[in-house]
């Protein structure tokens, strides 16, 4: 089971002390850099913690002797679940080892100690350069429940949609991460020559232009990564792949909607650990709320801040048995956003392999899905809902753990 430490505050900048690099010194560098200066943390595995809950900008990360220590490689794992944080790695020794081992640690930068506060302010910039390509960097949105049959890959599917179609140009990507299920190749009946299999055992580097290459275009304006189709054949993504993918589909869509398996496997805790929201899909029935209960439970150990979580209640109807604000009192927060309910639309739209806005366009359904993109992209707020007083038996039958 994946746990994580305690939340931090988040903090722009964290270091490590170093003997050679004077905390006055960096503080009056940030400062003239005109960023706030930097957190302290006493070693490397409270740096690591720190940086997994806080996701900064930059860390100042001290390599060990020999560059190597259990603590170091538990370092370069956890960077790479914070794609958007740089890393300078500092050392007392200008040493070709030891800058091996940062750049296998994923840092971005090696600054040899003491320096003086120019090069300390170049290296800052050089890797903030790396960083600015970041401010057009694509959202990343999983789509995930821990039980099945909910509607994740519905919502997929139609969530891609509804973002390709808000405004014109927009670049939208859609990833299966499954590995079971129909998958979005089943559902939107393509045929591409080359998918996440071809990801997985390639041999090459993985670019944008590959990645490109293993995408088919759908006529919707979507562009799809599709599941390997033999999954036997393929070697599993694994984590550092899957950021690496999202990543590099980041820099060249304005979303990428993420279809994600109904348990923690690497690609699918990758893609959570990368998003910008996690759609976490429920239904207003006893198991799955209790399900989406138990889930975010695990995504505060996880470390994921509330707002990071978009709850999404699929099925709505008025007949539904429990009432939103119930289900809001035991998940103890605001559902995001309601899909109503209509089967025969969502299930005709897979027989035909079309999306649902193009297969039913008047279903309700679709005016739900576009409410989840005014969410996401705060077109528009959400409504605001009122919590009922007084607790129900159903409040008290979820308080129980
Ligand atoms: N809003 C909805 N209204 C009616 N049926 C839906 C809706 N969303 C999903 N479904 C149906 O629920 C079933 C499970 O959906 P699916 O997307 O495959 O779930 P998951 O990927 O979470 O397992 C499918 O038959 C689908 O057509
Ligand atoms: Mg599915």
């Amino acid at each position: 089971m994946v746990t994580r430490p305690e939340s931090l505050p988040t903090a722009s900048v964290l270091a490590v002390p170093h003997a050679s690099l004077p905390a006055a010194q960096l503080d009056s560098v940030l400062e003239s850099l005109g960023v706030s200066s930097a957190t302290w943390l006493p070693d490397l595995a409270a740096l690591t913690r720190a940086m997994l809950s806080s996701a900064p900008a930059l860390v100042f990360v001290p390599v060990p002797e020999g560059g190597h220590s259990e603590a170091f490689a538990a370092f370069g794992d956890a960077l790479r679940r914070v794609p958007r944080t740089r890393a300078i790695a500092i050392s007392g020794a200008k040493d070709a080892d030891l800058v091996l081992a940062a750049m296998r640690a994923g840092t971005h930068e090696f600054l040899v100690l003491p320096t003086d506060d120019e090069a300390l302010r170049r290296a800052i910039g050089r890797v903030q350069q790396v960083g600015s390509a970041g401010e057009t960097l694509g959202r990343v949105y999983p789509v995930y429940s821990a039980k099945g049959g909910l509607g994740c890959s519905t919502l997929s599917l139609s969530l891609a949609w509804a973002l390709a179609h808000r405004r014109p140009g927009s670049r939208v990507a859609l990833v299966d991460f499954t590995t079971t299920g129909a998958g979005v190749r089943v559902m939107l009946d393509l045929a591409p020559v080359y998918d996440l299999g071809s990801i997985a055992n390639r041999t090459t580097a993985l670019d944008r232009e590959f990645v490109r290459s293993c995408m088919v275009s759908h006529p919707a304006g979507v562009d799809v990564l599709v599941a390997a189709e033999e999954l036997d054949a393929t070697e599993p993504l694994g984590a550092e792949t899957a950021t690496r993918v999202l990543e590099v589909l980041r820099q060249q869509f304005d979303h990428v909607v993420v279809d994600v398996d109904h348990h923690f496997a690497e690609q699918t805790i990758a893609a959570l650990d990368v998003a910008d929201r996690i759609l976490l899909v429920t239904q207003l029935d006893i198991s799955a709320l209790r399900s989406a209960q138990r889930t975010l439970g695990v995504f505060t150990r996880l470390g994921y801040a509330r707002d990071k979580v978009a709850l999404v209640a699929n099925r709505r109807t008025d007949r539904d048995r429990i009432a939103l604000e119930d289900a809001e009192r035991v998940l103890g927060r605001a559902i995001d956003v309601s899909v109503p309910n209509d089967y025969a639309s969502c299930a005709d739209a897979i027989t035909f392999g079309r999306f649902v806005q193009e297969h039913a366009p008047t279903s309700p359904m679709v005016e739900g899905v576009a409410a989840l993109v005014r969410t996401l992209t705060g077109d528009a707020a959400p409504t605001p809902l009122e919590a009922r007083p007084g607790g129900s038996r159903l409040a008290r039958l979820f308080a129980r753990r």
